[in-house]
């Protein structure tokens, strides 16, 4: 027996004494203690940690850092693709262990961790990020993405892929859920807090998708044609503002072009504009499948191509050997990834997989979504329903019984119990309103019909003392809606609902605006986007008033397609296209400056409701205004509530030019959410930056401030400012 043990000492010897060294050195590295990496010094600025890092690299290890290793699913076949090292999330990156440099690992997560029901995980969905949008609020921002950062992290991943930005400009866009509104200083605003607190739980954070991809129809053959005036105040001036305030590790190019070329390949984007003008520190990331060439790309600025090698791998070493591309190109690519390596924590704070804090996870997601679902309409103030008069409730709808719609493409969130949806499935989650009404209604009746049947459906409303009526609009990636009206003969329902009981409320789950054509036979509308996890629970709450509802929208609802500045929505031409590597079709943004409300401001459109707009259980008055010009204008005035209950008003403050700069009639330059008691008044100061005064100027490709006559306006919503003062500013 000892014989034996003895006889087996060598081999024992030679398996453990490798791995305790392995382990040393692996301390060594975790602690920064390794006198021969200078670059693992915490105190080093990030900037000099990839300098130090990116002089020990090689070729190879740089070209590395510069692409992708395929997608879980694909087969070893597929050539420079290594899915099995992945952690299950769309990309990642190959580390150089031998000096320390780790894996990336990238997870999209727009409204929640993707494919945790593919990887046996649980991730939290909050509400959609245009519902985050509409909350207007910081912090609720930044807890947003703290929630998503911490469960990148328990999952496995050092990188998010969220962080949609671009600007509504074209409401049917089937991505709008994705996004942050139609305002490009709200949008830019939230977005980059919502990154800053991301980060800030060591992921690199990801700005997307840059830029104008404002449709998803013929996304990757699209040409977008705008001035550059109208792209740098709208769509550009929303990254600007996110990158400003959060400093993401990374910006994903897109996949449509822009004035001729590729988004991925357009130096005027990336290079003139992001890393020069904005002094963007980070890297730019393709989005999958965006990148079209290798030298074009490298030169105008693509510094990291997914999800594979096609043109940043073999293709750029060739390139770069030959002196096609120079080695400071490729040392400035390779740099960038590392700076932002060093700079989100990734590298000092390696991975540790934990379990997800469900319970916590399903608190703040409740919490946004109280703050983000918009009272639209409240008719004889129908809502709250009064528990000690209610006696019956109608929740009609399709699956009101059981669960609410989620938004689809790579942002979808798996929900818990069930399998990996398919590419485009309507995924439903397991958030019941008809429960989470009938715990709140403790008195009442609550009954339930799906709504298949309309007569069956309207029957229940007549018996009822109040008909509340759950529909949906799904929308997703790759593709765009065919109109804003409800599909599934919805507002058929809403109708049939309606003439059976005046007492109805709608509550829309939208992933963006919606027609509503039955809008004056019902008494509330409540619009909750996509609600996410607890969103039953956070609906429940407003119509029974435990929850008073302050949330504003961040994008108008138009009255119909017909208003839109493209009436029409361009699709490509049938049929295959001649030629991959060109766009084959133009939109002509020639609406220009006139995104979202400043297009039916300025063409005198009435709206169904306008940006900004929201509705309280109590009211608030404004006065005192007092603009004070300055390096940052100054606007102040009082809010008031002026009714019988607390509740929050988003405050807006609006900015009219002088006329010779030639903008629409108004833009949003600031806001502030202000919490009051019954009976309280506050003071506001909201300080604007003369950015959001400013006018892109092209002939010095510049931002200037024209001199001139300003009118400010505050109030609730874009067409309700009871405040207005005139400042001249130089
Ligand atoms: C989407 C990106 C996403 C990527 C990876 C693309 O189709 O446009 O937003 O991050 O896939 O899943």
């Amino acid at each position: 027996m000892v014989l034996g043990f003895l006889g087996a000492l060598p081999l024992l010897l030679i398996l453990v004494i490798p791995s305790i060294f392995e382990r040393r050195e692996f301390l060594a590295l975790a602690q920064g203690q390794s006198a021969n990496r200078p670059w693992m010094d915490k105190a080093l600025s990030p900037d000099r940690r990839a300098d130090l890092v990116l002089q020990e690299m090689t070729i190879d290890e740089k070209i590395a850092l510069l692409h992708g290793n395929g997608m879980p699913g694909w087969p070893r076949s597929v050539p420079g693709a290594n899915p099995y090292l992945g952690n299950g999330g769309a990309g990642f990156v190959l580390g150089v262990p031998r000096l320390g440099i780790p894996i990336v690992q990238m997870s999209d997560a727009a409204y929640g961790v993707r494919s945790s029901a593919e990887n046996g995980r649980y991730s939290t969905a909050l509400p959609s990020n245009v519902a985050s949008a509409a909350s207007w609020d910081t912090q609720a921002a930044c807890d947003y993405g703290a929630l998503i950062g911490r469960e990148l992290r328990a999952q496995g991943y050092n990188m998010t892929l969220g962080g949609g930005v671009d600007i509504t400009r074209e409401p049917r866009n089937g991505r709008t859920f994705e996004y942050m509104g139609e305002d490009p200083i709200l949008a830019g605003t939230l977005v980059g807090h919502r990154i800053k607190c991301e980060q800030a739980q060591h992921v690199m954070g990801d700005i997307k998708h840059y830029a104008l991809n404002d449709q998803e129809s013929g996304r990757n053959e699209v040409n977008v044609i705008i001035s550059k005036r109208a792209m740098r105040e709208t769509d550009l001036l929303a990254f600007q503002v996110g990158i400003e305030i959060a400093n993401p590790a990374a910006v994903m190019c897109s996949y449509n072009a822009v004035n001729g070329d590729y988004a991925c390949e357009n130096k005027y984007l990336l290079t003139d504009v992001l890393k020069k003008d904005w002094n963007f520190k980070g890297f730019v990331v393709s989005d999958w499948g965006g990148t079209h060439s290798t030298e074009k790309a490298s030169a105008a600025g693509l510094d990291h191509e997914e999800p594979l090698d096609d043109f940043l791998g073999n293709k750029l070493k060739e390139a770069v050997q030959a002196g096609r591309v120079s080695t400071a190109e490729l040392d400035d690519h390779a740099r960038r990834v590392l700076r932002s390596e060093f700079a989100s924590g990734i590298v000092d704070d390696p991975i540790k997989k934990n379990v997800v804090d469900v319970e916590g996870g399903l608190e703040t997601s409740r919490h946004i979504a109280e703050q983000s679902t918009v009272l639209l309409k409240n008719e004889h103030g129908i809502l709250p329903l009064d528990r000690a008069k209610v006696r019956s409730i109608a929740v009609i709808g399709p699956n009101a019984n059981t669960s609410m719609i989620s938004g689809g493409g790579s942002a979808q969130v798996d929900p818990p119990g069930r399998g990996a949806p398919q590419w485009k499935e309507h995924v439903w989650f397991p958030t019941s309103p008809l429960k989470a009404i009938a715990a709140k209604a403790p008195g009442a009746t609550v009954a339930f019909d799906s709504g298949a049947d309309g007569a069956s459906a309207a029957a229940l409303a007549k018996k009822s003392d109040v008909a509340i009526v759950f529909v949906y609009q799904w929308t997703s990636e790759d593709f765009d809606l065919p109109s804003l009206s409800l599909s599934d003969n919805q507002d058929a329902l809403i109708e049939q609902v309606a003439s059976a009981n005046p007492r109805t409320i709608v509550v829309l789950e939208t992933g963006s605006a919606a027609t509503m054509p039955w809008l004056n036979q019902v008494s509330g509308v409540l619009e909750t986007w996509y609600a996410g996890s607890k969103g039953a629970d956070a609906v429940a709450n407003i119509l029974l008033g435990d929850v008073n509802p302050s949330a504003k929208l961040p994008m108008t609802f138009p009255r119909s397609e017909a208003d839109l500045p493209h009436p029409k929505l361009l699709t490509p031409p049938p049929g295959k296209r001649a030629d991959e590597s060109k766009p084959s079709f133009e939109v002509h943004y020639d609406e220009g400056l006139k995104v979202g409300y400043k297009w039916y401001d300025a063409e005198n459109k009435p709206v169904l409701f306008p940006f900004g707009f929201g509705l309280s259980y109590t009211t608030f008055s404004y006065s005192e205004l007092k603009v004070t010009p300055g390096s940052e204008t100054t606007v102040s005035f009082t809010v008031k509530n002026t009714g019988n209950r607390g509740g929050a008003e988003i405050a807006e403050v609006y900015a009219a030019l002088p006329a010779s700069a030639g903008e629409p009639p108004k833009r949003l330059v600031g806001w502030d959410k202000v919490h009051l008691n019954a009976g309280e008044s506050k003071e506001v100061r909201v300080s604007v930056r003369s950015l959001y005064l400013s006018v892109y100027d092209e002939g010095s490709n510049s931002w200037k401030l024209v001199p001139g006559s300003y009118t400010f306006m505050v109030g609730g919503s874009s067409q309700s400012l009871p405040l207005s003062e005139k400042v001249n500013l130089k």
